[in-house]
């Protein structure tokens, strides 16, 4: 069996405010391996970019903040190191493509600079040979004039040449793993598209893993080998893109695809899911979709137990105590679905 690149153990970080705590991760675990695409999806606020920010330690580190668990990378836990030994390994080993691009480009600097910054901080050269390496990056990812814009400044770039900076940031030193939160959202569809390229050719040329995390379950069609589907700090469903997407087995993943067009018949699982996200300051007793859920058709068990992230079969695993009343159902309505597209 392969070894994963990274591992997640039983990860939680909870936020205190003067009257709450905020449960944004609660015992999440999961891998990822080498080489491939792990999709992270859910909705906003369920914990994604926090899961990924506080093993890289980037969340503010205060008396507010309390994170327990592992994240196994290279034989060291990341939450147990060092800042100092971490920072080592933040933009060497494992790269981040920030949601927001802005917060890691400094307006005060041109691109070109930070580019070779970056390269140097791990990789130390000559001024001339970090320039010809970051026009090369510039060029990798996609920039038309990259020896010109090597020299411009963040606002002179637009918002897809941001993002096309900041992915050639996270590749520059051969990352073994990239972590990609939101990397298109901002941007339009064709922009998007193009992204997805670059962001695939530059984990090609690197043969890096990829954790991409979007709210886009399309994207994690076209690009992922395997999801983690994450709902109110948790994970909820795992298994591979095939698998997850022909057998779902969480109603709440069920009512991701409900962005599918709208079936005849019985249309009870193919709609949006009724509700928000709860407050993660107030999470629902037991399962914490219950209140959102049409399948738990108000069973007390629900409302009681958390029911544990199982097997269904292989490495598909789901957390919800009627999983296997979704066996048929699902298969049937998305196929259904798949008729009417
Ligand atoms: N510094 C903080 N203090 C208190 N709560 C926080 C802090 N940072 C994040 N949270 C809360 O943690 C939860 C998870 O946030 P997170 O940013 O991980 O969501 P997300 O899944 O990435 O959402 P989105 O898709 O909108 O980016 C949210 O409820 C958020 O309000
Ligand atoms: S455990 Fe109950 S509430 Fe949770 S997803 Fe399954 S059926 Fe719905
Ligand atoms: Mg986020």
């Amino acid at each position: 069996m392969t070894e994963p690149v990274m591992s997640i153990q039983d990860l939680s970080v909870r936020f205190r405010t003067h009257d709450s705590v905020v449960r944004a991760v609660d015992k999440v675990s999961f891998d990822v391996y080498p080489g491939e695409t792990l999709g992270v999806v859910g909705e906003s606020g369920s914990g994604k970019s926090v899961t990924m920010l506080s093993i890289l330690r980037l969340l503010q580190e205060s008396k507010r903040l309390e994170t327990s668990g592992h994240a196994w990378f290279d034989g060291q836990d990341l939450l147990a190191l060092r800042q100092k030994d971490l920072r080592a390994i933040r933009g060497r080993d494992i790269a981040l493509v920030p949601q927001d691009p802005m917060t890691c480009l400094d307006p005060v600097f041109k691109v070109g600079n930070q580019l070779s910054e970056a390269i140097k901080a791990h990789f130390p050269g000559s001024r001339g040979s970090l320039r010809r390496k970051g026009v090369e990056l510039l060029d990798l990812v996609g920039l038309p004039q990259p020896d010109r814009q090597y020299d411009q400044y963040p606002h002179e770039y637009s918002g897809g040449m941001r993002q096309r900076a900041m992915i050639a940031m996270g590749v520059a030193n051969d990352p073994k793993l990239i972590i990609a939160d939101e990397p298109t959202t901002a941007l339009d569809v064709t922009i998007q598209a193009q992204i997805m390229d670059v962001l695939r050719e530059a984990q090609r040329e690197s043969n890096a893993s990829l954790v991409l995390i979007t709210h886009d379950l399309g994207l994690i069609a076209e690009m992922a080998d395997r999801v983690v589907v994450m709902y109110a700090g948790h994970v909820v469903e795992t298994g591979d893109v095939a698998t997850i997407f022909a057998h779902p087995r969480h109603p709440y993943t069920l009512g991701l695809m409900g962005s599918l067009p709208q079936t005849g018949g019985d249309e009870k699982w193919l709609r949006p899911i009724p509700g928000s996200p709860p407050n993660l300051a107030a999470v629902p007793s037991g399962c914490p979709f219950h209140p959102r859920c049409l399948l738990s058709k108000g069973r007390e068990i629900c409302r009681t137990d958390l029911p544990a992230l199982d097997t269904v079969e292989g490495s598909h695993r789901s957390a919800c105590h009627f999983k296997e009343e979704l066996a048929d159902e699902a298969a049937q309505l998305l196929a259904q679905a798949e008729q009417i597209t």
